[in-house]
């Protein structure tokens, strides 16, 4: 029997390569270039299996493609809004992710902007890079104590918990956070936690606030003027979720106006065409997407999207299948 066709659209780890060759028949990412639309849309009839990520926007005009042969997307990540998932369904193409491998890692980026936010340590690095330190001062770029403050958690899922149980046992933080839906009160004691009824009362209380929310039209502009500005003018705003839960524009007057004291920023809206007004601003701490980007992870989630891929040619339910 024929081994199936499937694209890879970026470079993956070496050796998740090397099983995919082993296999399938199977179509590396020799350049390491985003795909464009039309590129997709051709690979819709070659291909049994697509392996995107979030750099591939699969739409509903890809999808909606004549002659289609992909029965299966194996996204290369957790987050999927941008990958059509109705239109999928409607197709009966299965999609899977890559949950749990990159919990940790993710929650480490969110820990580290949290810090570096709290601590200046962006300002600092690019004060010594410029040449223009010239000795210790009582007051020089000093920044918040994070042990003993609170952290505001908006979404509580797998990330958000992770966060939480770096955050309080290992900063001394309290926990507060908004989940759309109910969780078990076990969980919750777990971190000490306390359940807000709204994302307002979290932004309003907190010290620093995290987001952890999943992307897409739903969340679109979550973070918004008018909820910055009930945030306390102490506090910073981490994002390790998407980007277009935050409106760029508000979050950069926000910045610029005082009303937080800083923010901590890994995922952009328009990636990577960041808005350039970020680029000037000394409280904000930029990061390109690096949430689960160690070696260690980005290998579980290649071997991830291999498991998914060999239980739905084996005619099983992928683990990780989201529709
Ligand atoms: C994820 O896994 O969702 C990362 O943000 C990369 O897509």
């Amino acid at each position: 029997m024929s081994k199936p066709k499937v694209l890879v659209t970026r470079k993956w780890p070496a050796e998740v390569e090397q099983q995919l060759q082993h296999f399938y028949d199977v179509q590396l990412s020799q350049q390491d270039v985003a795909m464009s639309p039309y590129e997709l849309k051709a690979a819709m009839q070659i291909y049994d299996a697509i392996l995107p990520t979030v750099t591939d926007p699969i739409t509903a005009d890809i999808l909606n493609i004549e002659n289609n042969r992909v029965k299966i997307l194996g996204n290369f990540g957790v987050g999927y809004n941008h990958i059509d998932i109705e239109t999928a369904k409607k197709h009966s193409i299965v999609v899977t992710n890559t949950p749990d491998v990159l919990t940790d890692c993710t929650a480490d980026i969110a820990m580290l902007l949290l810090l570096m936010s709290a601590r200046r340590g962006s300002e600092g690095e690019r004060h010594i890079r410029s040449q223009q330190w010239t000795g210790w001062q009582p007051t020089q770029l000093l920044g918040h104590k994070v042990t003993g403050k609170t952290l505001g958690l908006i979404g509580f899922g797998r990330i958000a918990q992770a966060v939480a149980r770096k955050a309080h046992f290992g900063f001394g933080m309290k926990i507060m956070f908004f989940n759309p839906s109910p969780l078990p009160q076990e969980l919750i004691d777990q971190y000490q936690a306390v359940q807000c009824s709204s994302i307002e009362e979290v932004l309003s209380e907190a010290n620093f606030v995290s987001l952890h929310c999943p992307g897409g039209e739903a969340t679109q502009h979550l973070i918004n003027e008018k909820r910055l500005k009930l945030m306390r003018p102490s506090a910073h705003l981490i994002n390790t979720a998407r980007g277009d839960v935050v409106d760029s524009n508000a979050l950069i007057k926000a910045l610029k106006e005082g009303w937080i004291a800083g923010a901590g920023l890994d995922v952009f809206e328009d990636e990577p065409n960041i808005n350039a007004e970020f680029l000037s601003i000394e409280n904000v701490t930029l990061l390109p997407h690096l949430g689960s980007a160690t070696e260690e992870t980005r290998i579980a989630m290649g071997n991830r999207v291999l498991e998914n891929l060999a239980a739905f040619f084996a005619g099983e339910q992928p683990i990780d299948r989201i529709v």
